[in-house]
């Protein structure tokens, strides 16, 4: 038997609605803060990657020669798509441009629970405001979107300039092992990184750093930085609206092209896999071609918080059967197109059984049966029959459609 492809999904009718109804919410929600829908391509350039994040990250990535010779990947991530629309595209759009996008990335990942090769990510992008009203805005798109379908997580707030600051006399490659050691807490590795670079009187600190509770701390440790207006400015906002969020000094952020505010949201009941939001300021337009475009967004993993979320209620639409006596067929679409036509789901029998074999299986699948014998085809009336309660009646397709609907009962 052959099987889907390593560390992809396939998802059934069921699960598929309950992705769309929180998708749907989402959308409403990202739609109240005034950001519209994007879509790029599902492939790129190659170069569109590596350009910023170096050759290595092609380890990570579906990478493929198209028929002409063109390097090209499946997207690992939308952010430098969509910077590279807006230089493309959007320059001319008044800013800021907030645009949104729901899209499915790839990488070649060692698959595990939450973790995938193909996967789905809910994005904004703020492109073009350099404010820390700017900042604070994003990060609450991203709460108010992930509180929108009740996702129980921690939401963690950073800025880079504080731990750049101190390490601003580490060479940039131990640098960013510090800062990844830092990310991840590893205190261990951290100190033995910092012996081998000869930094070991930055330990202090940078642990300090790691734990500040609040940014009048790290500015204690890091003294008063030139961001600092705009780290304070962040916090004041989010204070001021009452978002629930810790402080967090430490946040590096996997992905390299992060500038300033960088946050992530970890879901409560996950495993390992359990970062569900990332995000952060970055400026990738020039990289590819176009003006200095200060940016802000973020991705949350969609399926993530789906896992996360169990079973998330569905809103069920009454399902009707309708039967009908072999030869006639045609009644029974006829009716089935009425019922439609009314906003009613109606399923048409096709395998030709008898009714008693229509009816057993309708129990299973339906919440009505509505059935047509020779008596109701010539009277054109159908009889509904409410699989739950068992009562039956025969009357108009019409009334039909109001006892569905819920008005009147059967
Ligand atoms: P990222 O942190 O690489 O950021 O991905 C965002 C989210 O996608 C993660 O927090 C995680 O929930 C989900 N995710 C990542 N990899 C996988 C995977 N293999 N399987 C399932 N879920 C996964 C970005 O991609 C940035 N483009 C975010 C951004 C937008 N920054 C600025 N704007």
């Amino acid at each position: 038997m052959l099987q889907k492809p390593r560390g992809t999904r396939d998802f059934l009718p069921d699960e598929m609605a309950q992705r769309r109804t929180a998708e749907a919410t989402m959308r409403e929600a990202v739609g109240r803060w005034g950001y519209g829908e994007v879509c790029t391509p599902t492939f790129e350039h190659l170069e569109l990657f590596t350009m910023r994040s170096g050759e290595n990250i092609k380890q990570e990535m579906y990478v493929f020669e198209d028929k002409s010779g063109r390097q090209m990947t499946l997207r690992p991530e939308v952010t430098a798509s969509v910077s590279r629309m807006y230089v493309n595209e959007g320059r001319s759009i008044a800013k800021p441009i907030r645009w949104y996008y729901v899209a499915d990335c790839f990488r070649y990942e060692r698959p595990q629970k939450g973790r995938y090769r193909q996967f789905w990510q809910f994005g904004v992008e703020l492109i073009g405001a350099d404010s820390a009203a700017a900042d604070a805005e994003v990060i609450m798109v991203a709460d108010d979107l992930l509180r929108s379908v009740g996702l129980d997580y921690d939401l963690k707030v950073g800025f880079l300039a504080p731990m750049k600051h101190l390490l601003s006399g580490v060479e940039p490659s131990l640098q960013r092992q510090v800062m990844a050691y830092l990310d991840k807490r590893d205190m261990d590795g951290l100190k033995g990184c910092l012996e081998t670079c000869g930094q070991v009187d930055l330990e202090d600190s940078l642990t300090g750093l790691v734990s500040c509770r609040g940014p009048a701390e790290a500015f204690e440790i890091c003294g008063d930085i030139p961001e600092k207006e705009r780290v304070e400015g962040i916090f004041r906002v989010l204070d001021g609206e009452e978002i629930d969020y810790t402080v967090n000094f430490g946040i590096a952020r996997g992905l390299d092209y992060y500038t300033g505010m960088v946050f992530e949201g970890f879901a409560h009941n996950l495993g390992a896999e359990n970062q569900v939001l990332g995000g952060g300021n970055y400026r990738l337009a020039q990289l590819f071609g176009g003006d200095d475009a200060p940016s802000c967004g973020f991705a949350i993993g969609f399926d993530r918080v789906m896992v996360s979320l169990g079973d998330y209620p569905l809103k069920k639409d009454p399902v009707v059967a309708v039967l009908s006596q072999p030869g006639l067929e045609a009644a029974a679409f006829g009716v089935a197109r009425t019922l439609r036509a009314a906003g009613i789901r109606a399923e048409v029998n096709l395998l030709g059984r008898g009714m008693g074999a229509q009816l057993a299986h309708a129990a299973k699948a339906a919440d009505y049966a509505c059935i047509i014998g020779q008596r109701e085809a010539e009277a054109g009336t159908v009889t509904l029959k409410d699989l739950h309660s068992g009562e039956q009646r025969e009357m108009k397709p019409d009334e039909a459609i109001v006892e569905v609907k819920g008005v009147g009962a059967c």
